[in-house]
């Protein structure tokens, strides 16, 4: 491990030199089954060749601009985008916690335009994930994230997901600006919120003028199938979604979406960015969108979700000693176990197969929307030879 990084990493002991597809290659030629995907973000696997091309061939016409300049390939997106979700307009930035950035400021300064500026609390959620600036670890209200750096941030509430009346007494509330969400959890351990939890936020926050914001940054763009998780409850649509991710395939975007009444207050000089949205990014980004978007990859992913459903759901029941519960949505997968996850990530790793940690001491498994049959089933297989490789030591400790 490099002394000369930055030591917030506990990274695991394989030096990753190259991927195709599902696979990742590390230097000393060991092959894994990718199931992190960069934690839900190389969504069409690695070094998808209609990606390469995209990049290569921006690569040779132009890098950066300003975004005091048009950029074509934000407006094409920002098309894409908005003609397939709820939304009218985007902010283009260069990751999640940007984007979820961009979501906060649009919201606060929709009550302010609309002569409420009392209205800045944010109501986020136990178990939530937003990513790193202060803005996001405060939103999301974890300790372990933003303890020893200063005080928390004032206008951030947070609930727990199962409290409705705290939840009702919190939108009705005079200073509540939104209330921010993700879908499904992921960080948190790949909790999806029932579809009706969805609408009847939506119906509530209407009601008293309270903004919905989505996190969309790991559970969208297909990872569900379906482009946008929310899709799976018609009615509760955001006002304000941050999306980032598999956006970009694993170029470094993010967005900001929103309807033209909740991006009211971002005139111009409101926000801003250096590199969001550069050319690069919308190069890559357009490509993306277009194969993400395809309701023929959609389905597929429907259908490997359901395959990894059935077949983790029967190893988790040969397994109660090692996993107790198979939980998300579509390739948003979360295995909550009884041994310990960070244990069972090397031990699937000997294995051949890379999983995510989470909240709630569960494994995820984010693969690649591209992953085939015999690769879900070659994952299913490996976790199983780590199950049965764990409850051997279990047994030889007794
Ligand atoms: C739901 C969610 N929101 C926001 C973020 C932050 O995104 P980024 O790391 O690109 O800033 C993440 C990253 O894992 C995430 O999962």
């Amino acid at each position: 491990m490099s002394e000369a990084l930055m030591g917030v990493y506990n990274r695991a002991p394989i030096e990753v030199d190259h991927g195709e597809g599902v696979w990742l290659t590390a230097r000393d030629g060991q092959r894994y089954l990718d199931c992190v995907s960069g934690i839900a973000t190389n969504a069409l696997g690695h070094c998808h060749p209609v990606l390469v091309a995209a990049l290569k061939q921006q690569a040779e016409k132009l890098w950066h601009v300003s975004n005091i300049f048009r950029i074509p390939g934000q407006e094409a997106l920002a098309a894409k985008l908005t003609a397939a979700s709820f939304a009218d307009v985007a902010f283009f930035a260069n990751s999640g916690t940007e984007a979820i950035e961009c979501a906060i400021k649009t919201a606060r300064r929709y009550h302010a335009a609309k002569g409420q500026p009392q209205r800045i609390d944010v109501i986020g959620f136990a178990g939530s994930f937003h990513g790193r600036t202060y803005a996001a670890v405060n939103a999301a209200g974890n300790p372990a994230y933003c303890d020893g750096f200063g005080p928390r941030l004032p206008g951030y509430v947070q609930l727990s997901l199962d409290d409705a009346p705290a939840l009702a007494a919190a939108i009705a509330a005079p200073t509540t600006a939104a209330v921010l969400v993700e879908p499904v959890q992921g960080e948190g351990g790949a909790r999806a919120l029932p579809v009706e939890w969805l609408q009847n936020l939506k119906a509530m926050a209407q009601a008293a003028g309270v903004l919905v914001i989505h996190d969309e940054v790991q559970c969208g763009m297909g990872r569900t199938g379906r482009l946008f998780a929310h899709q799976w409850a018609p009615g509760g649509e955001p006002d304000i979604m941050a999306i980032a991710k598999a956006m970009g395939g694993g170029f470094p975007i993010g967005a900001c979406l929103a309807t033209h009444e909740a991006a009211a207050g971002m005139g111009v000089g409101a926000h801003g960015t250096t590199f969001g949205g550069n050319p690069l990014a919308m190069a890559v980004g357009n490509a993306a969108f277009d194969l993400l978007a395809d309701p023929a990859l959609l389905d597929h992913a429907r259908a490997m979700g359901d395959r990894f459903a059935a077949g983790l759901g029967a190893l988790v029941a040969g397994y109660r000693d090692v996993a107790v519960d198979v939980r998300g949505k579509g390739l948003l997968i979360g295995v909550k176990l009884v041994v310990n996850n960070r244990e069972m990530m090397a031990t699937a790793r000997d294995h051949g197969l890379l999983v995510a940690g989470g909240g709630d001491n569960c494994i995820r498994l984010l693969p690649p929307l591209t992953i085939t049959a015999a690769e879900v089933d070659s994952a299913i297989e490996r976790l199983g030879l780590a199950f049965a490789a764990t409850r051997r030591m279990m047994t030889q400790a007794a």
